[in-house]
């Protein structure tokens, strides 16, 4: 029998804290037209979800000489790559690195090609990655939409080596892109980091009701 194993799944907002402000004014159009705001708290977001995130690594005793003496400490042993999908996940990418001080870097390129019936296909660019075999992989793109960039990055990754786990972590996601994931990621060893889960995803891969396009918010608008 062919058993699939969910991955564990994190709303952070399914809890009270301050997150939730930060995700209200992303989604909010009246405030999110402000992209220095907007790119601070896709930023800060991260900030939260890379302490989160390190609840879950492994750790390691350091002894740490202070002027008073010796105190046992512990610190981070997992070696941790931040891989963002361009151009959103770059202000997620800054939150990651402002915690996981000795980070690796990785950036996928892909896009959205649309055809003429509006129906649209995922087109990988550009991968830069160092070796990231036996290493804790962060995965950021903050809008979850259909989930088919998340797999292609994922999966083109691999050519740099195979990761002990894989944190996904977005801002939002669609029910849709969540099970898609869950569906197509070619391991199980993965978790996703989310700060809200919404129902629903139109014709052209928007989320409802979303916040719009991320990248555009974040860095403006394209041709
Ligand atoms: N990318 C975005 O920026 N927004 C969406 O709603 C879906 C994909």
């Amino acid at each position: 029998m062919n058993i699939t194993m969910k991955p564990k799944v994190t709303i952070l907002t399914n809890q009270n804290s301050v997150l939730s402000n930060f995700l209200a004014e992303i989604r909010d159009m009246d405030k999110h037209t402000d992209s220095l705001r907007f790119r601070y708290n896709l930023q800060r977001m991260a900030e939260i979800m890379a302490y989160e995130i390190s609840k879950n690594l492994e750790y390691t005793q350091k002894n740490i000489v202070t002027p008073l003496g010796e105190a046992l400490s512990y610190v981070v042993k997992d070696k941790i790559i931040v891989a963002s999908i361009l151009r959103a996940g770059l202000p997620m990418h800054t939150g990651f690195l402002n915690y996981f001080d000795t980070a690796e870097n990785a950036f996928i390129s892909a896009f959205r090609k649309y055809n003429k019936d509006n129906t649209f296909e995922i087109k990988f660019e550009y991968l830069s990655a160092p070796d990231i075999t036996d290493k804790i992989v962060i995965l950021a793109d903050p809008m979850l939409a259909t989930g088919a960039s998340m797999v292609m990055a994922y999966k083109n990754l691999l050519e740099h080596g195979t990761p002990k786990f894989t944190h996904i972590a977005s801002r939002i996601a669609s029910k849709e892109g969540l099970e898609y994931l869950e569906n197509n990621m070619p391991t199980d060893k993965f978790a996703v980091w989310l700060a809200a889960l919404d129902d629903e995803l139109t014709a052209k891969g928007y989320i409802v009701p979303g916040l719009g396009d991320a990248g555009d918010l974040a860095f403006g608008n394209k041709i």
